[in-house]
């Protein structure tokens, strides 16, 4: 929506066709412009084939947003301790979350090639510290970090600018509701979550002219959660 607002023309892409279709149908009740393409990020024809639907339906893409992930209990790695994370269940997590975004950076940087761009990768506070019982999705969150400090200096001569946002507790439905009462809430100084909403600002800044010389950093909304240590 925040994209839209701006008057952006946006491809929606999921691997939940029907939950793309009702973005783009917000999106269009607002009176924007968007189209919803089902792919599985992990999968490189899935991400090629996506990038041809979009470039079909809107000509050359400037933008990109690589938000898809997976938490801990899709994984079945939920409060479990490192050792007793199982490999397939590690190897799913960096599936999605870390080759997923490999594999769009890898399509992206081609297409935008020397005419700039700008990309934002989702991590998350779990990329910048350890969260306990979280092994796996911290790896694949610290992962994410590395490879947007490596494509922001290895591609700044383009003029493709490459940053990541790390939300702290958000309410959407990979993590639910939370309750007053819960630490994720306790323990930040806001003493709140945050709003999808919040995160879409601070991305659609990232993407506009407006932050012209930010590339290869990584932006903490997380209420403040953080900066207590
Ligand atoms: N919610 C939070 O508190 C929080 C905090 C930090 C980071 N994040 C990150 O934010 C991003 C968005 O998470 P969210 O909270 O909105 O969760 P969500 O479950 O609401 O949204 C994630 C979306 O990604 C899609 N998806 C999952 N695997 C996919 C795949 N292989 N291919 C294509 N689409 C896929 C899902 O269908 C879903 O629509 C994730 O990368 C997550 O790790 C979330």
């Amino acid at each position: 929506m925040s994209f839209a607002r701006e008057g952006a023309a946006v491809c929606v892409v999921d691997r939940d066709i029907q939950g793309a279709r009702r973005t783009c149908e917000l999106i269009a009740d607002a009176g924007g412009r968007a189209s919803a393409i089902l792919a599985d990020v992990s999968l490189e024809h899935d991400v090629l084939r996506m990038m041809d639907e979009g470039e079909h339906a809107y000509g050359r893409i400037t933008c990109y947003f690589n938000n898809a992930g997976i938490g801990t209990t899709e994984t079945n790695s939920r409060k479990k301790l490192l050792a007793e994370i199982a490999l397939a269940d590690w190897q799913r997590m960096l599936d999605v979350n870390l080759t997923g975004v490999f594999l769009c950076l890898k399509a992206q940087l081609a297409r935008l090639g020397t005419q700039g761009g700008a990309i934002v990768n989702t991590a998350s506070i779990g990329g910048l510290t350890a969260l306990q019982g979280a092994a796996a999705y911290v790896a694949s969150k610290h992962g994410v970090i590395g490879l947007t400090r490596s494509a922001a200096i290895e591609y700044a001569h383009a003029g493709i600018r490459v940053n990541a946002v790390c939300p702290g507790h958000i309410v959407t439905p990979l993590i639910g509701e939370v309750p007053a009462s819960d630490t994720r809430v306790t323990r930040v100084p806001m003493g709140r979550c945050g709003t999808p909403e919040e995160i879409a600002d601070l991305v659609t800044w990232l993407c506009s002219s407006q932050a012209s010389f930010v590339t290869g950093a990584t932006f903490t909304a997380d209420g403040g959660r953080l900066a207590g240590g």
